[in-house]
């Protein structure tokens, strides 16, 4: 039997799902990514380097891993070549890719229709990664969008681009924009598809395949966070996927029982970019140290991420929607310094408490949260390798997570590095 591991953000994105990708890719024989596309940025450091991927997953730096776009992304083939170059430059060029054939096509026009509702919302704007996830996403169930396989077949690429461009083009022109020649972008488009056309494959034969092997360690690594969930997140201001463990199946292309052993990857404090509303969030000069410690500014787009306490009933909730088993403890070396640390344990709305989000932001914008306050602890842990090399506040407030959620803490991480990490489950520790 195969080894399956899942790997997802439980809150506005940007956790650290890619240094936890990363750690465990070392040992996958494979790492999928199942939604989104290049909106996400994930980090990872080694060997003194810092890297910074966007569409390709983490596992890219293990020359034995194969690397898969799933089908449940939108791929913009254009960044995926600027990247796989810019990690040419950075020396990684030992890699396996495969993307799906399946996989919707991130066109050019859809980061300019991005643009344009954004500016069209005024200040209802969502801020998006404006990379144009939403109007991807859009197209492919309005069932007028290109997949990557597509590529492979220029008559039948000929044809759906025709199709596509009469309506996107009349979108674009009804909005005062520059329309798209076909001519032009066919012959970008084949350019392309002769760069990377070999990718291209049936990627959930593949998975299937590695699935069914016995000893295969296979890993599914999330983008975004679950409170960016375009179903359960904090609607409008979200993303355009599920970055549930729920969308493994359909984004890799396999059946339901494959998916277990859910990491859910939390900070120890939260952040969120873009616009929306978000509970703990805290300002002034508490926030502002978390900041500069954290180096809270966002991987694609470089804006100073807005900072709150660990908020418990976002925790519980993503936990029930994903079935996380066990949390991935992030950026744990970023509390320490603070007097005290506060986490959120249910929410105050209109005089009553609330133990899940509700579902509109008019309610959840009047949410206050109720929090408890723990000893903060002074030392340095960014060294810390076992539970032991940590203070006792520290350890405290680890056990209060786990208390409030009714989930373990698999892993605590205490700086960015691969090897600033701490196991605290055997099966994890097994993978
Ligand atoms: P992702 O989108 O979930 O992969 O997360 P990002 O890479 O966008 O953001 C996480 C940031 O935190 C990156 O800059 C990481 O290098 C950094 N990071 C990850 N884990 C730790 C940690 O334990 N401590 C510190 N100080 N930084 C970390
Ligand atoms: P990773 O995988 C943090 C946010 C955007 C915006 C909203 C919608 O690095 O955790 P979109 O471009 O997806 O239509 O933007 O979602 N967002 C993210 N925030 N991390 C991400 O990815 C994100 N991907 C999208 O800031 O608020
Ligand atoms: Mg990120």
């Amino acid at each position: 039997m195969s080894e399956r591991l899942v790997v997802i953000g439980s809150q506005w994105g940007d956790e650290g799902k890619g240094k936890i990708t990363d750690y465990f890719a070392c040992r996958a024989d494979m790492v999928v990514r199942y939604q989104g596309g290049n909106n996400a940025g994930h980090t990872v450091v080694f060997g003194g380097h810092k890297y910074s991927l966007q569409s390709i997953p983490s596992g890219i730096f293990n020359p034995a891993t194969v690397n898969v776009m799933g089908n449940g992304m939108v791929v913009n083939p254009v960044s995926v070549i600027a990247e796989l170059e810019k990690l040419h430059r950075q020396g990684v060029t030992d890699y396996q890719l495969r993307i799906s054939d399946r996989a919707a096509m991130v066109m050019p026009w859809h980061s300019v229709l991005d643009g344009a509702y954004e500016c069209r919302k005024g200040e209802a704007l969502i801020g998006t990664t404006k990379k144009g996830i939403g109007p991807a996403y859009s197209d492919k169930y309005s069932r007028i969008g290109l997949r990557m396989g597509d590529l492979l077949e220029p008559d039948y690429f000929a044809l759906r681009l025709r199709a596509a461009l009469d309506v996107k083009n009349q979108e674009l022109r009804m909005l005062g924009l520059d329309e798209f020649s076909f001519d032009d972008v066919y012959a970008s488009y084949m350019e392309i598809a002769r760069q990377i056309g070999h990718m291209i494959c049936d990627t959930s034969d593949l998975i299937n395949e590695a699935c069914n092997t016995p000893g295969k360690k296979i890993l599914f690594e999330g983008a975004q966070g679950m409170m960016l969930c375009i179903d359960h997140g904090t609607y409008p201001y979200v993303t355009s996927s599920t970055p549930s463990a729920a969308s493994v199946p359909v984004g890799a292309g396999i059946a339901p029982k494959w998916v277990e052993n859910v990491v859910g990857v939390a900070k120890s404090y939260c952040t969120r970019v873009g616009e929306g509303p978000f509970p703990t969030e805290i300002f002034g000069d508490t926030a502002n140290e978390i900041r500069e410690r954290g180096h809270e500014y966002g991987t694609v787009t470089g804006r100073p991420r807005r900072i709150g306490w660990l908020d418990a009933v976002v925790a519980r909730y993503t936990g029930r929607l994903a079935g996380i088993d066990y949390w991935a403890l992030m950026l744990f070396d970023v509390l320490s310094g603070l007097d005290t640390v506060k986490i959120c344990t249910a929410y105050e709305l209109d005089g009553t408490q609330v133990a899940t989000p509700p579902s509109t932001i008019s309610r959840l914008s009047r949410c206050k949260p109720v929090y408890i306050e723990m000893p903060g602890w002074k030392e340095d842990i960014t060294g810390a390798r076992s539970l032991a090399d940590l203070p006792k506040a520290a350890v405290d407030y680890i056990r209060k997570i786990e208390e409030l959620t009714g989930i373990p803490v698999g892993i605590v991480s205490v700086g960015p590095d691969r090897t600033q990490t701490i196991l605290l489950n055997e099966k994890l520790r097994n993978f």
